[in-house]
């Protein structure tokens, strides 16, 4: 057998790219105030600043876009989309919303209140900013193998029980829910056990609190539950997907990962108690419950692409993408989370700028480099992201420096991968000429996405 993984699909419709030259590269990131969110897209060569909603869809998804019901209640697409929603949770209630985010909103609306806790392996930057700016506390606990780079285990996304059990304890009178993100996107992509998954659902029952998964990569989980988790290696995949469902009280999802479109999310609930809230939450701020703000024909895309992205060919293909780019890294010396998640690379940037200065945000610094020397667009996951700027001045930090490269879905080919490879190992060949930054300007929440900055 040829030992070669390739990419399980044909190039139908393409899309030109446009190389640079480094004289325009520093040009065009000053006047983005060196914050590559601020680039436009066509002045990069290589878009790994997200896998949400970038990838290419296939023909059976562009095809069914023009089957698309786009009536306002009751719509056929709708339907069609519960249908394959109903075969993996098994028969709950559920809502589209346009994005991952909304479905969060919508649902800590309905559940949540201001001095309440939100424990979860990992909390993604807008899903901590949605709760935080709701008043309520959002607290990360994953494995401590999780926070280490270098350390590698199978499944470093897990949540920490102790540390959940003792929150529940401690403070179960403010905790309505709790959280499992999967795969745990801020801590490298990594994924979730079963075990871990069944476990946690067994404690929040235990202290009475419903168990909520935010399941945009359950596909890429589940392969590598497949992959690592004794017991479950002639596993289907969407055997092992129903048994993940199968745990939860409720869903949120954003469809635009392992849904494989460009736009759309959705809610799912297995228990009436919140529905009514749910559903009048989701009229409120997104729609009628049978479209929640997305076009049929979206609805119609995203029944398709789900199925999509649980085939075995596309999902080994897909994390054996990230493992690749890995072993050229390691070939280059530089670090990065260990093993490579399920969408992405996380460069740990300490490797790269050891003498940097936290304050001068090597992530950020190395983010910006990447861009410079070969028109890569990846993104800042350390102190720019998760740090704050606290009211008497003084800044807090985090305790990784990571800048991730997420690859969109059935997008870049091996080639892209190889170049990449090239560009980050040259990058680190001239860390010593790579300067630092200070931020100039920045909005209270989320500064990353429009924070300005100059060089140190
Ligand atoms: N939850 C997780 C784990 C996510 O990774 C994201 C988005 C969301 C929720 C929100 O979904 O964008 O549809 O509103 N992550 C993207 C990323 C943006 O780049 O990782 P959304």
């Amino acid at each position: 057998m040829p030992k070669t993984l390739i990419e399980p699909f044909r190039i139908k419709s393409i899309e030109p790219i446009r190389m640079t030259t480094r004289a325009q590269r520093e040009e065009l990131l000053a006047a983005a105030r060196l914050n590559v969110f601020k680039l436009r897209a066509e002045d990069v060569l290589i878009d790994w600043l997200t896998d949400s909603g970038t990838g290419a869809m296939s023909s059976r998804q562009w095809g069914a876009i023009m089957e698309g019901d786009e009536s306002y209640a009751g719509a056929r697409s709708f339907y069609r989309l519960e249908k394959v929603l109903q075969e993996l949770p098994g028969r709950q209630p559920f809502g589209p919303t346009p994005r991952g985010r909304a479905a969060e909103k919508v649902l800590f609306s309905a559940t949540g209140k201001a001095g309440d806790l939100g424990p979860n392996n990992c909390h993604f930057d807008p899903t901590r900013g949605n709760l935080e700016s709701m008043g309520v506390q959002a607290v990360d606990c994953v494995v401590a193998e999780g926070l280490q780079p270098a350390t590698i285990a199978p499944f470093k996304g897990n949540i920490d029980l102790e540390k959940a059990e003792a929150l529940l304890r401690q403070e179960g009178a403010r905790i309505p829910f709790g959280m499992l993100t999967v795969t745990n996107n801020t801590g490298g992509g990594q994924p979730v056990s079963m075990a871990n998954i069944r476990a946690c659902a067994a404690l929040l029952k235990k202290y009475g609190k419903p168990f909520i998964m935010d399941v945009c990569r359950f596909s890429e989980n589940a392969m590598f539950i497949k992959m690592r988790e004794p017991g479950y290696e002639n596993t289907p995949i969407k055997d092992i997907v129903k048994e993940m469902f199968s745990y939860a009280d409720g869903a949120t999802m954003s469809a635009k990962k392992d849904g494989m479109v460009n736009i759309g999310g959705f809610i799912v609930l297995r228990s009436d108690e919140w529905l009514d809230a749910v559903r009048s939450g989701l009229i409120m701020m997104e729609g009628f419950p049978t479209y929640g703000g997305m076009a049929g024909r979206d609805l119609e895309a995203l029944a398709v692409g789900l199925e999509e992205g649980m085939d075995e060919d596309y999902l080994r293909y897909r994390l054996r993408t990230a493992e690749y780019l890995g072993e050229k890294l390691d070939a280059a010396g530089v670090g990065f989370v260990k093993p490579t998640g399920g969408h992405a690379v996380y460069i740990d940037a300490k490797t790269v700028l050891p003498d940097m200065p936290v304050a001068h945000y090597p992530a950020w610094a190395l983010c910006n480099a990447l861009y410079l020397e070969g028109g890569i667009r990846g993104v800042e996951i350390g102190s720019v992201m998760f740090g704050k700027r606290l009211d008497d001045g003084v800044e807090t930090f985090h305790s990784m420096e990571l800048v991730r490269l997420a690859f969109p879905r059935r997008m870049y080919t091996q080639s892209h991968f190889d170049y990449a490879a090239e560009v980050i190992a040259e990058v680190k060949e001239k860390a010593a000429s790579i300067r630092g930054v200070r931020i100039t300007k920045q909005p209270k929440f989320l500064r990353h996405f429009t924070c300005e900055c100059e060089w140190v």
